[in-house]
């Protein structure tokens, strides 16, 4: 299967839950670091439900065979015996230590990219609503599409608040905070696809920052030479709709479902109320309020608008592509 034909098209089923099969507490481990975290959940959880039985069980049984009866007068508690509070005291920290220790293991494997991975770096750009991924030779792409069995590095920016790039199948987290990089890493073992959701509250349309993430059965060579956007090869639409994954999606929806922004479903050409009166949904209208969103907001959506300006992240021949598919989103 080429790449190009799952490369652009977002899953919109997110209520499959095939990759979650086989597991009641994680979905599957798609990478190498899963399973040390996994290990370290397990170890605390089946020692917590040990000393939990071991406490409780005892504790009914006592309350009910040693209760209140006609006949029993209490007798005095003993107050001291050092064994047993050596016993309680000495036995949970080792197993703090152990709980600890395995802790800080995995989290060092974790934050510690192996060298080659600085060879394999995608940089991943979070904003209100969306997530973008560039890859080194140049392409821009809503999609993270990696390649099996190599270790890729992310560089983590936000364009605005804190966000958090969260992949469960790889058991990989990191917030992502505006003003600086973060830097994470994975290594995918296993073939599928795979959610990565936003894991930080950033706003109205937080639920909506989600990406499909596909581990492939290629190389790294052959995952940068199918993953290529360029204008010139597709039309104008296609570009068009390419930009407006990238950028619009998280709050436009082109179905008419109203999400943090007003859908584009037969917008184009009609008259549109907004807070300075009757606008006509034309190219100066859309040009605007990319560049400008607060110039003229739709009623009854909150003003100020939600939206940021692109003013700067957008070329005008960009703006343009985004016309031609925003007069027939539907087509
Ligand atoms: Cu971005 Cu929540």
């Amino acid at each position: 299967m080429s790449l190009d034909s799952v490369l652009w098209a977002q899953t919109e089923d997110y209520t499959n839950w095939s990759n979650w099969d086989g597991s009641y507490f994680f979905p599957q481990q798609a990478s190498d670091n899963a399973a040390a975290v996994d290990g370290t959940f397990d170890l605390i959880f089946w020692v917590s439900v040990f000393f939990f039985v071991l406490i409780v069980v005892p504790m009914v049984v006592f309350i009910v065979k040693y209760r209140r009866r006609p006949g029993y007068s209490p007798k005095p508690a003993q107050d001291h015996n050092l064994v047993l509070e050596l016993g309680w005291s000495v036995i949970p920290t080792l197993i703090l230590v152990l709980f600890f220790v395995k802790g800080v293991w995995g989290y060092m494997d974790m934050r510690t990219p192996p060298d080659e991975a600085s060879e394999y770096e995608i940089q991943a750009q979070a904003s209100q609503f969306s997530w973008k991924f560039t890859y080194p030779n140049g392409t821009v792409s809503p999609k993270l599409v990696l390649p099996i069995n190599t270790p890729v590095r992310f560089r983590l920016q936000s364009s605005d608040v804190i966000h958090s790039f969260f992949i469960p199948a790889f058991r990989l987290k990191h917030d992502v905070v505006p003003g600086r990089f973060g830097t994470a890493w994975v290594n995918p073992t296993r073939v599928g696809t795979y959610r990565l959701y936003c894991a930080e509250f950033c706003g109205d349309g937080h639920s909506l920052m989600r990406r499909d993430v596909e581990v492939v059965d290629k190389t790294w060579e052959e995952v940068m030479d199918e993953i290529k956007w360029k204008y010139e090869e597709h039309d104008a639409w296609g570009n068009g709709q390419h930009l407006y994954i990238l950028n619009c999606a998280g709050c436009h929806s082109v179905d008419g479902s109203t999400k943090t922004g007003p859908s584009f479903l037969d917008a184009w050409g009609t008259q549109r109320e907004t807070y300075s009166g009757s606008v006509l949904f034309d190219e100066n209208y859309a040009r605007e309020s990319i560049l400008d969103p607060n110039a003229k907001v739709r009623t009854p959506f909150p003003r100020p608008s939600a939206m940021p300006t692109f003013q700067g992240k957008l070329t005008e021949d960009e703006i343009n592509y985004l016309i031609e598919f925003l007069k027939d989103p539907a087509r």
